[in-house]
């Protein structure tokens, strides 16, 4: 079966600064294996993409090292909406964390939410970290500045049916949900074991499930797929970090995802509990629309949509070693990735070389 190539707009990158949990030429090789031709990359990196210059360090790193397609978010701090503003044509969106999070993109205080609202008028929309009431507080910056607004992976029963009732009224709001989110449940989780072992050796108890928005209820997976048609994006938040750091003494959050995806979602496929059509919609067609992504010509996936295997992270090309799904089984192999007319994956060897890759906002 033949797919279009997969839009990703939530990728964490990782470079600069982290390229030990993973860098340009690593999370696109990934991208191209899941069948991912474009990746919207997010700014939390080190430094946090979120004036010229940093914009510059990140799209520097990716034009030499990118293997598919792509384009860079900036980050909303508490000083920089109008420059944000300025560099807009050349990101993929503006990621604003409406929550309290890490250093530079910090915005403690509403009045610097407003001021982004004000002036960003990007091709991409604002994308909001915002969980539960948060979210709230986002789609009321998006009413009132008529302004549109993505919501990052969605992952209560509450907040989908607020998006639900905020489109219905009219609201510029679109939002995307992540495999995880659809596929695991705080049931899942491990518990951790007695005693600290060594780092590496946790046996992937909670820490490794650290992740936010954290896994939810199983009634909170539930309304999400029961409300499928609320979702706008399918998105991995691939946000890889190092076994030794998931299992060390603070794991930090986050799940590699970009291999994963669309394995998962064929196996869903094959059960009747997804269509073809809804992937291509929410991993195609509704990302194009929402962030003003081109065509690309001569782009496509070709899947064995029969195959059987078992998700191994010693299969994974993710430099992060580890996946949340080590040992499901799932239906439905990646087997060969023609991006805009060459070859760039096939039968498991990335065939696309670091600097193939093109900035989709140039
Ligand atoms: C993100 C990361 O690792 O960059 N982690 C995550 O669990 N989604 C950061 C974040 O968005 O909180
Ligand atoms: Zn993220």
């Amino acid at each position: 079966m033949r797919l279009p190539g997969l839009i990703d707009p939530h990728v964490h990158v990782r470079e600069p600064g982290q390229t030990h949990k993973e860098d340009w030429d690593s999370a696109t090789q990934a991208a191209l294996a899941g069948g991912v031709t474009t990746v919207l990359a997010m700014p939390n990196t080190k430094p946090p993409i979120f004036d010229a210059a940093t914009l510059d360090l990140a799209l520097a790193a990716a034009r030499t090292k990118a293997r598919c397609d792509y384009a860079q978010y900036l980050g909303a701090g508490p000083a920089n909406a109008a420059e944000v503003a300025r560099l807009a044509p050349r990101a993929a969106g503006l990621k604003m964390y409406l929550d309290s999070t890490f250093g530079e993109l910090r915005l403690d205080e509403m009045t610097l939410w407003l001021e982004h609202f004000r002036l960003w008028r990007g091709r991409g929309p604002i994308v909001v970290h915002a969980e539960s009431r948060s979210m709230a507080a986002a789609l009321a910056c998006a009413q009132m500045f008529d302004r549109p607004v993505h919501i990052a992976h969605v992952s209560l029963r509450e907040e989908i049916l607020l998006i639900k009732e905020a489109k219905a009224r009219g609201v510029k709001v679109t939002c995307e949900v992540t495999p995880h989110h659809l596929f695991l449940t705080k049931e899942d989780i491990p518990p951790s074991p007695p005693s600290p072992l060594p780092q590496g050796e946790g046996g992937g108890g909670e820490g490794r499930f650290e992740v936010r928005p954290r896994l939810a209820s199983p009634a909170d997976v539930q309304a999400l797929w029961q409300n499928l048609d609320v979702i706008d994006c399918f998105a991995t938040d691939h946000a890889p970090h190092t076994l030794a750091e998931k299992d060390g003494e603070t794991p930090p959050p986050g799940f590699p995802g970009l291999e994963t995806m669309l394995p998962l979602f064929l196996t869903a496929i094959g059960e009747g509990r997804l269509t073809i059509n809804h992937l291509i919609q929410k991993s195609v067609v509704n990302p194009r629309k929402i962030f003003h992504l081109p065509e690309q010509p001569e782009t496509w996936v070709e899947v064995d949509e029969n195959a059987r295997w078992e998700i191994r992270a010693a299969d994974l090309r993710s430099r992060c070693g580890w996946t949340p799904f080590e040992g499901r089984q799932v239906r439905g192999r990646v087997t060969r990735v023609v991006l805009r007319g060459r070859e760039a994956f096939r039968e498991g060897l990335v065939l696309a070389g670091p600097g193939y890759g093109r900035n989709v906002r140039e």
